[in-house]
Parts: C-alpha cells; sequence; structure tokens
C-alpha cells in the first residue's frame, strides 16, 4: 500500500512567525503598498523601477528569515508520508526546512525571469534585480512572481495534487485570492480537512478541523494527529 497524502495549501501565515508579513489585515504589506503599483503588469509598465525595489527589498527579508517550527514540522512529516506542499508564498522556507515537494503557485523570490518570456527563468538566490539587467532575449529582467491579472501556470498541476489528498492541511491563508483559494473545491469529499488559523476568514463547516492557533503550534500538532491516526 502506498503512503497516504498529505497536501497542505500554505499562505503568508506560516512565514509570519519567521518574521515575514502577512498581506491583509492590520500591518499587512497591502497596508503600507498599493498592489496596483507593485504587483501589476500594469504597475510594472508604469514604474518598473519601483517594481524591483519592492521585490528587491522582499528578498532581503527572506534572506535572513528563518523557517520555524511549523516549516520544519511539514518536512518531518515526509518521513512517514507523502507530503505535497502547495504555497502561495514565493520565499524559499518550506524547502529550507526540508521540505521536497513544494508547488509555488506564486512564484519565487529567488528566481527572475525575461519581461518577455516566462518561459525564460534563472536562479538569482538573494541578490537583488538590477534596472538595466538583462534576460538573454535583451528584455529588463523582472521578478519570478505572478502578479494580479496573469495567469498562474501551476494551477493545473495543483488542481490534480488536490485532487489527490487523503489528508488536506489549510494553513495561514485568508484565502481570498484565487484561483489559489478555489483548490479547497478539489479536495476528495473523504479527505481529513485541517484549517489552522488564528483567525480564519474561511466559513468552515462540520468537514473542516480548525485550529485557531499559529501555525508553529498548529502545524506540529496536527503532523502529531494524523501521525496518531496511521500508526
Ligand atoms: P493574507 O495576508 O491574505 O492572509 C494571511 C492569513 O494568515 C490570515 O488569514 C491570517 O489570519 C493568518 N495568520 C496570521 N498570522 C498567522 C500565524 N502566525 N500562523 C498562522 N496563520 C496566521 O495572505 P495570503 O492568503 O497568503 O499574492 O495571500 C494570498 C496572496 O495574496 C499572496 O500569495 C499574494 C497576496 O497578494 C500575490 O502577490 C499574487
Amino acid at each position: 500500500m502506498s503512503a497516504p497524502h498529505v497536501v497542505v495549501l500554505t499562505g503568508a501565515g506560516i512565514s509570519a512567525e519567521s518574521g515575514l508579513g502577512t498581506f491583509r489585515g492590520s500591518g499587512g504589506l497591502w497596508e503600507g503598498y498599493k498592489i496596483s503599483e507593485v504587483a501589476t503588469p500594469e504597475g510594472w509598465e508604469r514604474d518598473f523601477k519601483k517594481v524591483l525595489q519592492f521585490y528587491n527589498e522582499r528578498r532581503r527579508k527572506v534572506e535572513i528569515a528563518q523557517p520555524n517550527e511549523a516549516h520544519a514540522a511539514l518536512a518531518h512529516l515526509q518521513e512517514v508520508f507523502k507530503v505535497t506542499i502547495i504555497t502561495q508564498n514565493i520565499d524559499d522556507l518550506h524547502q529550507r526546512a526540508g521540505s521536497i515537494n513544494v508547488l509555488h503557485l506564486h512564484g519565487e523570490i529567488t528566481k527572475a525571469r525575461s519581461s518577455r518570456s516566462s518561459e525564460m527563468v534563472i536562479p538569482i538566490g538573494y541578490a537583488d534585480i538590477h534596472p538595466g539587467q538583462t534576460a538573454t532575449d535583451g528584455s529588463q529582467l523582472r521578478p519570478h512572481v505572478v502578479w494580479f491579472g496573469e495567469a498562474v501556470p501551476m494551477m493545473e498541476r495543483a488542481i490534480k495534487i488536490a485532487s489527490t489528498a487523503d489528508f488536506f492541511m489549510v494553513v495561514g491563508t485568508s484565502l481570498e485570492v484565487y484561483p489559489a483559494a478555489s483548490l479547497i473545491d478539489y479536495v476528495p469529499a473523504d479527505a481529513t480537512r485541517f484549517l489552522i488559523d488564528p483567525n480564519p476568514t474561511l466559513v468552515a463547516d462540520d468537514t473542516w478541523n480548525v485550529l485557531r492557533v499559529s501555525a508553529s503550534e498548529g502545524v506540529p500538532s496536527v503532523c502529531r494527529q494524523i501521525r496518531a491516526l496511521m500508526a
């Protein structure tokens, strides 16, 4: 028998205790920046230097952040289960904690790409992207992130993954951004579902096990529960 499949959908909340801010709500990133200016193709056309600066700042914060106990617990779960993480986060904290199967729905801050072709992607680590720095096709390099109004190329793969879940965990996301939020609609009816968020916005019915706690407390606890169920 193959190992049960644990699928985890994560958002900014899982990295909050690592010092990376969330987007919405009081103190969220979108309070200080306009989405239209820094996270849309139109914003890029209008002032690409401002967009580069915004993501250069994000990348520097990711570099100094460390994975927390939630990231670590998910990595440990791989010892016993097949674990796939679908993250809306552009940070690399899941990988740095040791998770292997990580699908980034909204791109990765540690990569840059041609502003002409979404296929031409290069790893840049934590280095800034500068104005005038070009891809091999001669176009300005931009962050390898998905902006509002752009397609989410990984969505099809994410749907396939969600639809094979035996356990489905949602951690630290407001589920306000589509299509990512629609992934919960593809979870099999008989999958065991957990929602971990101190302030969840999803109106969860009784098919969800809701833990209104932080990720660093809730994720290790759910991982222990899943291990116990399968012991
Ligand atoms: P949001 O900022 O919308 O939601 C963060 C969620 O994390 C909220 O539900 C919080 O209650 C929760 N939260 C806060 N602290 C937490 C903690 N310590 N532990 C667990 N949960 C905590 O962030 P996302 O849902 O990730 O997209 O946002 C989705 C997308 O919107 C992002 O990927 C980004 C953003 O605009 C793009 O830029 C395309």
